[in-house]
């Protein structure tokens, strides 16, 4: 036997039309065969045959299924999650035997409004990993590019009734070794499937060219359309044959001013309603331009993704995802590594973002044999390529807001390659392309790396990158990845943005990425990978988003939006000064209203608005803010200053915050002094105010009738995603080097319990087993007779090579006092490299909602410089003043809980709730996959002096 199945052939398939320009039908022209289809799951490829495709078949005991949507995530079989890996034996272009095969039926009539003459397309908008399609009996093709369109014409074997159409998916095919992006294997028709009447004269592919100069301020427009017609543009009183171009003053369309001019194209036998927007795209001067001036990527990369429905996703999903970047200051989105469902771009061009439209190509699992037999440098391959290439530039060449066509991702270097930039490039001028994987930039108008460190990234800022080809050096540069969010994090935005802004050449980059992919689970909560038995996975590196699965912004957003935020709000607050710079490319100011208030201790006292003249892009302004509405050098004060939108828009209320900056005036006095009240022993028990310590141990386990456990040093945290780090960069796997040292089980060793000089001193050595190093640390006790102050002192013992996670002390409460209140940074989590977006303020929420979702639990929930918190239980409250301002965490179980924890629900809460007041934090970095911690934010083992003053909270 050697007859190759369709599915193992080079070949994308054979059946298809030629790909065409996508536009959102009319209903009155389109046909959803959407719904509930009738579906088998085979586990060859030929354990059934193919009678199911003929008509009369009965499928009545077959299973329903929803399409679009995934098999196996409708109880058929199981999802699977592999990142680089292949999860089947290279060899290509054979696939395993044991393939999952899904049939699908679906009967339908047509509806009676169904116009008659004309060609009618059966179209796919997506179906991984391959289909073979009958229609009534008659098979109409083969087709591969799981996100990509295919259609059929078919007007000569429909009927009006009893329609038979039958689909066979295999999971696996030739096609599966080019799409190995990282994420779960999801087969299924996943996108939609519709019938639509092409009357006769209707238009077919289109392409519209509608460029801007800048100089002159004009736009210029002509439309290619392979049915002759006019394009009417009312608004600008244009009506043109397509074919000729016209010249005409426009607005321009950019990612902050998206102006869509509404048009027809007229053909003999259809209007189409077009939307266009006038811009041009251009490398001039080294520098990526559009419309004549260097743009900035404030992007993210962006997988279609669901919890539910995995690549499925609705038009309201697909709005929610730009109506956050939006909100979150983002402007733009590489479409990694497909391209999208093709209403996204719609939405782009409509909601205003730039847009890197990635073809649906990644060879990554090559590279693990050294790229041998790389489908992308193998030319019986390149027909598949440019199959690929093709159907991506037709669907989406008419949309604005793409600006960059993006090769693939991950596939090496190759012919192939080399062979879809060539047609690209000729069928479309009017956009650069992008491709990360050669270093050679042979195929690509841009130099684009994932995950360079900041200091690579500077060197390239200033041309110091001498190691590659000249051409390279004249490249603008962007990271199409970076800022991995996986878990905590990711670390150190500011040091890009501040590169980003400083070195021209660096034109931004793409938050790596936007959603986790956790798939909804009974048990787990979200799963990730491994959960669903696979033999192969790379667990949780699926859960790498700024959103939770659920879409709920993870603090990851939310300092992403402060770092990349387009108005920069600076200044001098005791002077009563503030700066303010415009960060947009395009637009002034006039779309925002200022605003400050002046607040003492986190209140605000005052408010009112702020004249900002309508600033230039680039340019700034320094504005007096007047002098302090309360004159009082007793109490913290600073001026916060915000900007938000003066006008609702399509994807935010007028009022929505866009920026702010605090400008501090009076610095935080340091707490008062506790002393003058005198240790007191009684039995095993000694007291000190309030404070009661058992004499034996020295621990406080009591203050003002509230049961406490503690305080002891505590130097462990739950290891994050980005402390595990990668596999690729051993010495900055910090987790393992934490665990083999034994930060996770410190020994405490208590040397002295002393009562003296009004003090109640305890000393104790801590240390892992099998080490000889150590911390020596003194808790020294003071009081007032109300308030009861803890001096630590910390003394490193040993060479110390590791960072520590972190330095502080950990208590325990009853659970009831699960209120918190605090006077710092906040209202989110912050660490010391993630703390832009924590603003100074009195915050108040239950303990409960001070902890962060990670899908893998992980440390979470800090609060940054706070200056006093408060934990109540309605009546009584326990009050903690730091001094100096300190780390704040407050959680339900203990941090061995969080480290031992897989999923969410594995936390359960107990009787206490933990708090960890830490002077010192260790930062978060990216070392999932890039940068780890910069020096600056690295927790060193040394000498530390830090305190807190505890006393009953007032009641309120
Ligand atoms: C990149 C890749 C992405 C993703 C990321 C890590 O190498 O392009 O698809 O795998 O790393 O999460």
């Amino acid at each position: 036997m050697n007859n190759t199945p369709w599915y193992e052939e080079l070949s994308p398939g054979t059946g298809p039309l030629a790909p065409r320009a996508w536009f959102a039908a009319s209903d009155a022209k389109r046909l959803s065969l959407d719904g509930t289809w009738r579906f088998r799951l085979s586990p060859t490829a030929d354990s059934e045959d193919t009678s199911f495709a003929v008509p009369g078949y009965d499928a009545s005991g077959w299973a329903g299924l929803a399409v679009p949507g995934h098999w196996v995530l409708q109880g058929h079989g199981r999802p699977a999650y592999t990142n680089v890996r292949y999860p089947f034996p290279v060899d290509p272009p054979r696939v395993p035997t044991e393939n999952p095969t899904g049939d699908h039926l679906r009967v339908f009539d047509l509806p009676d409004a169904l116009p008659a003459g004309g060609e009618v397309l059966l179209r796919f908008d997506g179906v991984e990993s391959c289909a073979r399609v009958w229609l009534n009996g008659t098979e109409l093709g083969t087709f591969m590019g799981s996100r990509l369109p295919h259609e059929f014409a078919v007007a000569a074997l429909l009927r009006p009734r009893g329609n038979v159409l039958a689909v066979r998916v295999q999971q696996w095919s030739a096609g599966s070794y080019l799409e190995d992006q990282d994420q779960w294997w999801l087969p299924g028709i996943f996108r939609e499937v519709t019938l639509l009447h092409r009357p006769a004269g209707a238009a077919g592919d289109f392409f519209v060219h509608s460029s801007y100069d800048h100089r002159a301020g004009q736009g210029t427009l002509s439309v290619d359309s392979a049915v002759p017609g006019r394009v009417l543009v009312p608004e600008l009183e244009l009506d043109l044959a397509t074919g000729e171009s016209a010249l005409i003053a426009v607005e321009p369309w950019t990612a902050e001013t998206p102006r869509l001019y509404a048009a027809e194209l007229v053909t003999p036998g259809e209007r189409v309603q077009l939307r266009i927007g006038f811009r041009t795209v251009a490398v001039e001067d080294g520098l990526l331009k559009v419309n004549g001036r260097r743009i900035l990527f404030r992007g993210v990369n962006r997988h279609e993704f669901h919890p539910e429905t995995g690549r499925t996703l609705d038009l309201a999903t697909m709005r929610r995802d730009l109506v956050l970047m939006k909100r979150h200051n983002i402007n733009a989105v590489r479409t990694s590594h497909y391209p999208p469902h093709p209403a996204f771009l719609d939405l782009c061009d409509e909601l205003g973002l730039w847009v890197i439209d990635e073809c649906d190509l990644e060879t990554h699992g090559f590279e693990e044999l050294g790229w041998r037999g790389n489908p992308v440098d193998d030319p019986r391959w390149t027909p598949a390529l440019l199959d690929r290439a093709a159907r991506m530039v037709e669907r989406d060449k008419n949309h604005p807001s793409v600006v960059l066509w993006s090769l693939g991702n991950e596939c090496g270097t190759g012919r192939g390659l080399s062979a879809m930039a060539d047609w690209i490039r000729g069928r479309d001028p009017g956009r650069p392309l992008h491709y990360e994987g050669d270093r050679s930039c042979r195929d690509t108008d841009v130099y684009s790396r994932m995950y360079a460190s900041h200091e690579e990234t500077g060197r390239i800022g200033r041309r110091e990158d001498t190691d590659g080809p000249q051409a390279r050096a004249r490249l603008p540069f962007l990271l199409c990845e970076y800022g991995h969010a996986m878990g905590n994090g990711p670390g150190g935005l500011t040091e890009y943005q501040e590169l980003f802004e400083t070195y021209e050449r660096c034109q931004g980059g793409f938050v790596w990425e936007w959603i986790d992919h956790g798939l909804a689970h009974p048990g787990f909560g979200y799963a990730y990978g491994g959960d669903f038995g696979e033999e192969l996975h790379d667990g949780n590196f699926v859960c790498d988003g700024l959103l939770f699965p659920d879409r709920t912004p993870s603090p990851g957003l939310v300092e992403y939006k402060k770092v990349i935020e387009p108005v920069e709000i600076a200044g001098d607050g005791r002077a009563g000064t503030v700066t303010v710079t415009n960060h947009h490319d395009f637009s002034g100011l006039s779309h925002l209203r200022f605003g400050w208030s002046y607040e003492v201790e986190g209140e605000p006292v005052a408010s009112g608005p702020l004249d900002v003249p309508d600033l230039a892009p680039g340019a700034s302004a320094e504005l007096k803010l007047g002098p302090p509405p309360l004159a009082d050098a007793s109490r913290e004060a600073c001026w916060t200053v915000r900007a938000v939108l003066a006008h609702d828009t399509p994807w935010a209320p007028r009022g929505h915050e866009v920026s702010w900056g605090q400008l501090p005036v009076v610095a935080r006095p340091a707490p008062a002094a506790a002393s003058g009240s005198v240790p007191v022993r009684a039995g095993s028990r000694v007291s000190l105010g309030p404070a009661v310590f058992d004499a034996r141990t020295g621990l406080l386990t009591g203050f003002g009738g509230i049961a406490v456990d503690g305080p002891r040093l505590d130097v462990w945290r739950a290891p994050t995603d980005n402390d595990a780090g990668a596999a690729w960069a051993p010495q900055e796997q910090y987790a393992r080097q934490w665990h083999e040292l034994g930060l996770d089980r410190m020994r405490h060793r208590l040397d002295q319990v002393e009562w003296e000089d009004g003090r109640f001193v305890v000393r104790a050595r801590v240390a892992p087993a099998a080490s000889d190093l150590g911390l020596r640390v003194t808790y020294a006790w003071s009081g007032d007779g109300e308030r009861v102050r803890l001096a630590v002192s910390v003394a490193a013992e040993g060479a110390w090579t590791l960072p520590l996670p972190r330095l502080g002390v950990r208590m325990g409460l009853p659970g009831a006092f699960g209120q918190a209140e605090w006077f710092g940074a906040g209202p989110g989590e912050a660490y010391p490299d993630t703390r832009r977006a924590a603003r100074v303020g009195r915050w108040s929420m239950p303990v409960d909602a001070m902890r962060t979702p990670y899908v893998r639990p992980q440390e979470n929930g800090a609060r940054a410089g706070v200056r006093w918190a408060e934990l109540r239980d309605g009546e009584r409250g326990l009050r903690i003043e730091g001094d100096p301002a300190f780390w704040f965490t407050a959680r339900r179980w203990t941090s061995e809980e969080l480290s031992a924890a897989r999923h969410l629900p594995d936390l359960v809460p107990g009787d206490r709730i933990w708090l960890n007041l830490d002077h010192k934090m260790h930062g978060i970095g990216s070392a999932s996959c890039g940068p780890g911690v910069l020096p600056r934010y690295q927790l060193r083992a040394g000498q530390a002096e830090f305190g807190f003053v505890f006393s009953r909270s007032v009641s309120r």
